[in-house]
């Protein structure tokens, strides 16, 4: 089974279980502004934004949550690839025509949650996500859904994030663990606090589970002592 969603497929798994707590966490952090608009990026290419992205919508729409997943990645959009569609129409071809972007919005497999794909690439990305009909946008979704997830490029490279977290209640640091330089990661935090943007959390992804605690803890708690065996299947939380 293909990395990409996880937690739609083993609800038990270590991985879902990671996804749980970042969501718990996200909450926490919300606890005393309306955290509805949540961007996520990391300093370079390929540390698992889009990744994450998904699989956050999986579990918090298993939380009860309606979710918008919405690919402001208009470089590289992948969201449709994850979720399964099509990528002729989006974001993309919303902030341009005057047609209504809600006809853009499609129901994916997963109860609860939305997608609008990134659409065509455009020539002018970061004057598309930074233009007035993407302000205006985000402010209508966010009526409309519980949460809106925002995938985004890497930060570091281009300036599409950094536009967009003035527009956004928070942002999510992905960092691919091991492979992520230092000073790259402190490049990142920096344009976000230059934009005053309010970092909830970084995420380290692609860490080894197999060495950490955290693996043996799962296999003590829900009893499985051969890893190999296939998990049971359980309802969605
Ligand atoms: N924790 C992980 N373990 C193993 N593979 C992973 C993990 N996270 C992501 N990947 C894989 O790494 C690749 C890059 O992930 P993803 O597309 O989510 O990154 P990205 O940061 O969105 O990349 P881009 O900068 O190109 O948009 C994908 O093939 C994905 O399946
Ligand atoms: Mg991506």
């Amino acid at each position: 089974m293909a990395y990409s969603l996880i937690t739609l497929e083993q609800t038990k798994s270590p991985i879902s279980e990671a996804f749980r707590t970042l969501r718990t966490n996200v909450q926490f952090t919300s606890v005393d502004s309306e955290t509805k608009k949540i961007m996520i990026t990391s300093a370079g290419p390929r540390e698992g934004k889009s990744t994450t992205v998904a699989n956050l919508a999986v579990s918090m729409a298993q939380s009860g949550k309606s979710v918008l997943v919405l690919d402001a990645d208009l470089r590289n959009p992948t969201q449709h690839k994850l979720f399964g569609l099509d990528n002729r129409e989006g974001l993309s071809v919303a902030l341009v025509q005057e047609q209504d972007y809600r006809s853009y919005i499609r129901e994916t497999a997963v109860s609860g949650v939305m997608v609008l794909t990134g659409g065509p690439i455009p020539p002018n990305p970061a004057e598309l996500v930074g233009s007035k009909r993407m302000k205006r946008l985000l402010e209508e979704v966010s009526e409309q859904f519980d949460i809106i997830l925002i995938d985004t490029p890497p930060i570091v490279a281009v300036t599409d994030p950094a536009i967009l977290a003035q527009d956004v209640d928070g942002v999510i640091l992905v960092m691919a663990s091991g492979e992520v330089h230092k000073d790259y990661a402190q490049s990142a935090k920096e344009l976000l606090d230059k934009v005053g943007a309010k970092i909830l959390g970084v995420v380290l992804n692609k860490a080894d589970m197999k060495t950490s605690d955290y693996y043996y803890y799962y296999y003590y708690y829900h009893g499985s002592d051969n890893p190999k065996k296939k998990p049971k299947r359980h309802k969605n939380r």
